[in-house]
């Protein structure tokens, strides 16, 4: 089955869960990896971030958009540019906690958003012949309830498989054959224009942009309620996530 979850209280247990939030937390994780992060360690809360302070660790994440005091970075998957570093600690509001969330419900979680949208196409599509195919797309949404945006995204990826869907992504698919662009569908969203009001207009263009990375973020393990997320393409950050997460589980539980 394909299914859509319009918000994070929708989630049941799956083979796949591919988890969506578009403005910003997936793309920013996305981009995180594209850049050279070996790995994103997504995490429920400011605080919880704090714990996983270490050297060379990146802290970045956003409260009402903005970057939280003691921050590296915000939220922006824009502010990634140039930015080095091993670890990346990613603490937002919604899709942090929704990828948290995702872990507990399916052994296979994925992240996906606009510059990611064919390497996760190719995945899913890789999974058409397997018997373990109910996929459960998660939209973060906003507090609770719906974002356009992210449905727009679990649209336009129930489009392109095949298999019997849910009602929930038929109307995802609905929504995205609404809009004639990405950037015209992420636009209109009520996040958007909190985005813009924020001066962080630019990261709706970015985020906006298809399949621009080769890149598909997945659940590697889950440490001290957070889960470690890697680049599903490059083996070796299994090891090294290991090695991370024996180290952090050995310093201090938050
Ligand atoms: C979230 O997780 O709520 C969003 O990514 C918020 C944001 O755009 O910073």
């Amino acid at each position: 089955l394909i299914d859509v979850a319009f918000t994070p209280s929708e989630l049941r247990r799956t083979d796949v869960a591919v988890v969506i939030d578009v403005l910003r937390a997936t793309s920013t994780a996305t981009s995180a990896l594209a850049v050279g992060f070996r790995m994103v360690v997504c995490v429920d809360s400011v605080e919880q971030a704090a714990a996983w302070r270490a050297q060379g660790r990146v802290l970045a994440g956003e409260r009402n958009c903005i970057r939280p005091p003691g921050f590296d970075l915000g939220n922006s998957p824009l502010e990634l540019a140039g930015c080095q570093g091993e670890v990346l600690v990613l603490a937002t509001t919604n899709g942090a906690p929704t990828i948290v969330a995702a872990a507990r419900y399916a052994r296979t979680v994925v992240l996906a958003c606009l510059l990611n949208l064919d390497a996760v196409l190719e995945l899913l599509q890789g999974l058409e012949s397997s018997p373990y195919r109910d996929i459960q797309v998660v939209c973060s949404g906003t507090g609770g309830a719906t974002a356009l945006e992210d449905v727009y995204v679990a649209g336009r990826i129930c489009a392109e498989l095949s298999g019997r869907r849910s009602d929930a992504a038929l109307v995802a698919e609905s929504v995205s054959r609404a809009y004639e662009s990405p950037l015209e569908a992420l636009a209109a969203s009520a996040n958007a224009g909190v985005l813009r009001a924020a001066g962080l207009g630019a990261d709706i263009a970015y985020c906006s942009s298809e399949s621009t990375l080769k890149i598909v973020p997945r659940l590697a393990a889950t440490s001290a309620g957070a889960a470690i997320i890697v680049d599903g393409a490059r083996a070796e950050h299994h090891a090294l996530h290991a090695a991370i997460v024996d180290e952090r589980d050995t310093v201090s539980s938050p």
